[in-house]
């Protein structure tokens, strides 16, 4: 059957109590209603529609490049009615899996023994057993167990309010009589509005079956409406990912002190220290050691490499066998070659680091490129900002920049040369040789110290 997916994702949301969209909060690191989006694009749908009200045009923004249509629902008058909006674009002929936009972690497996009930004479309906079913609608069913209808717990009464087994809101359901049913639908309800779980009885009327699917766990299933379920459903997310990467060789000195919040590529044996947080794409190769408070975005850390405590890096592509901080930070467009060292204190932006070169204490390397086998002494600068422009430092392999010196950029230092420590280079430093740029030391001979007057 050809299948056409809506996502309900109107809802304002109000309990977050944020200016950003509920389906724009980030669960692990992306938007909620990413993550639905995600698992629906593993089916081979004719169209995804996503309704949407509140907030939309920044829902829209957000999701400007998703293959999906957008169906305005202006006014939220209900479950039913919003999906009534989107039928005008959806065949007869199809199936229509109904999804919510903040039900982030339902797997697609669950989805498609869902679609499997869903037939000419059949539709589906995602339920779950919960302990405290407070505030959901409940499934009713009859003595030998066919589900006969969804009551609201508005609408319930004691008896229906004690049943545990309860409606997640998921459906899929011939499109044909959707479209029927959710013309009749009526909001003679005790929320005034037109609920999507009345289609239920109307499909027993009819002569339908409705087969319930109970979801395997509550997490899939679960919806987000406040910051406490987002944390939830963070938690959840963390620890699954934590798991994948202990099934995949890596050891995690604590899997509840990781943050993944992306992708992560690791190799063989590979070790990360607590409160470790990798954000969108991670490539960690064989060996390598990440300390504990490492902030790792989008980078490529090869083999052998060992990052040591607290250090950021952000956009930069570190080689094999390098030693990196405690307290490094490499900021995006950098590339450091084999058996590089930055050590504390080092901040490398926009630079390329040679082969077996080092800058072990308190220096700024920005626009730079730096060959193989340099030292690069405490406290240097590459001064590449004018106050209006960058300018770049190139420092030839072998070069010995000595501590405290003021690379003042556009400047060249030569293959080999040396820089006096303490210099203020402003003009290239030729190949070879000792440049010195400092004031010489004097000492004044009979000084003596100022002496503090006598009180008159
Ligand atoms: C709904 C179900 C209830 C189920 C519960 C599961 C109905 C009548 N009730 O209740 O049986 O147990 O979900 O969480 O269907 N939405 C719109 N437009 C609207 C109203 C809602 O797009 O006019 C979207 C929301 O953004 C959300 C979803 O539909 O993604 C569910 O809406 P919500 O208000 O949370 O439904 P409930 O009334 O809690
Ligand atoms: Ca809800």
């Amino acid at each position: 059957m050809p299948l056409s997916i809506v996502i309900l994702a109107a809802g304002q949301g109000k309990r977050m109590k944020s200016d950003l969209p509920k389906v724009l909060q980030p669960l692990a690191g992306r938007p909620i209603l990413s993550h639905v989006l995600d698992t629906a694009k593993q089916f081979n749908a004719d169209a995804i529609h996503i309704v949407y009200g509140h907030g939309g045009e920044q829902v829209q923004k957000a999701l400007a490049a998703e293959p999906v249509k957008w169906v305005l629902q202006a006014e939220q008058l209900g479950t039913g009615h919003a999906v009534a909006q989107a039928m005008p674009a959806i065949p007869d002929d199809h199936d229509v899996l109904i999804l919510y936009g903040d039900v982030p972690l339902v797997r697609q497996p669950t989805l498609q023994t869902l679609l499997e009930q869903c037939n000419a004479k059949a539709m589906g309906v995602l339920t779950v057993v919960l302990a405290d079913p407070t505030g959901y609608g409940r499934v009713v069913r009859d003595n030998a167990g066919n589900v006969v209808r969804i009551v609201e717990q508005k609408d319930a009464n004691t008896k229906e309010r004690a049943i545990g087994e309860i409606n997640t809101g998921l459906m899929a359901v011939p499109a044909a009589s959707l479209r029927k049913w959710l013309a009749e639908l009526k909001n003679d309800n005790s929320q005034g509005e037109y609920y999507l779980t009345d289609i239920i009885v109307m499909a027993v009327r009819a002569g339908m079956k409705v087969n319930a699917v109970i979801a395997p766990t509550e997490m899939e299933v679960l919806g987000v409406n406040d910051k406490v379920q987002l944390a939830q459903l963070e938690g959840s997310l963390r620890a699954e990912r934590a798991r994948e990467l202990m099934i995949n060789g890596v050891t995690l000195a604590d899997p509840a002190r990781i943050d993944i919040r992306g992708k992560v590529t690791v190799g063989r044996d590979v070790f990360i220290d607590v409160n470790a947080v990798l954000v969108g794409d991670v490539e960690l190769g064989d060996r390598v050691r990440i300390g504990p408070n490492c902030y790792l975005k989008d980078c490529r850390i090869a083999a052998d490499t060992e990052i040591h405590p607290n250090c950021v890096i952000d956009r930069a592509v570190v080689g094999p066998r390098n030693v990196i901080g405690p307290f490094a930070r490499l900021r995006p467009e950098s590339v450091l070659h084999g058996d590089v060292h930055i050590g504390n204190f080092v901040e490398v932006k926009k630079s390329e680091i040679g082969q077996g070169s080092k800058a072990n204490h308190l220096t700024y390397l920005g626009d730079a490129t730096v060959g193989s086998k340099v030292n690069v002494g405490a406290g240097t600068v590459t001064v590449n900002y004018d106050g209006v422009n960058k300018h770049r430092t190139e420092i030839g392999d072998g070069a010995f920049v000595g501590s405290g010196s003021m690379l003042i950029a556009p400047v060249k230092i030569g293959p080999n040369a040396n820089t006096g420590a303490g210099s203020t280079i402003t003009k290239d430093a030729p190949e070879g040789k000792l440049t010195l740029a400092r004031a010489r030391q004097v000492t004044i001979e009979g000084w003596k110290r100022p002496q503090k007057k006598p009180k008159e």
